[in-house]
């Protein structure tokens, strides 16, 4: 059975509708970020102060390829998981969904995060997420399968819409 993998920016909703997705499909759900958290022992932001982003993207490359070595899972990713070539070129097997938030959205979602040393770290988490947005939703676009758009679009309708369209 062909893995799903949630794709898109932080803030997006990928955890949770990725669970939502899992239970409705009886499917196992995993996260990379909690994998990486699972191995590690620390949190996301412990692993960028210790070993900088490059760190964190080895990392986070080495729990994407075990996890997609699992058969049929529902796998939501960090937002970062579109910047290395050899992980978009991972997701090609796998049916992917694109979870595309406008930014104003995802800042909303983002603001009183803790852990997302991206937006933690900057003087501007807005222009921090626009800057992203640009550069990585064309990546985000290439890998996808399905496009789920949409601002504070309810959980039940985008798992309902997915299940729909597989
Ligand atoms: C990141 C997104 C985060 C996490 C890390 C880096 C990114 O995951 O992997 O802080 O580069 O966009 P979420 O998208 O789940 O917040």
């Amino acid at each position: 059975m062909q893995n799903i993998v949630l794709v898109g920016p932080m803030g997006a909703g990928k955890s949770t509708i990725g669970r939502g997705l899992a239970g409705l499909l009886r499917r196992a759900f995993h996260d990379t970020d909690d994998e990486i958290r699972k191995r590690t022992g620390v949190d996301i932001p412990t692993i960028f102060e210790y070993e900088g982003e490059e760190g964190f993207r080895q990392r986070e490359t080495a729990v994407l390829d075990s996890l997609l070595e699992k058969d049929g899972i529902i796998l939501a990713t960090g937002g970062g998981i579109v910047e290395r070539p050899e992980n978009r070129e991972r997701l090609k097997d796998a049916f992917v969904i694109y979870l595309r938030v406008p930014v104003e959205e995802q800042f909303r979602r983002t603001r009183r995060s803790r852990n997302r040393p991206l937006l933690t770290q900057s003087e501007d988490p807005r222009a921090r997420l626009q800057a992203l947005f640009e550069r990585r939703d064309p990546l985000y676009q290439q890998v996808a399968d399905m496009v789920l758009e949409g601002r504070g679009r309810r959980v039940r309708d985008a798992v309902n819409g997915v299940c729909s369209a597989l």
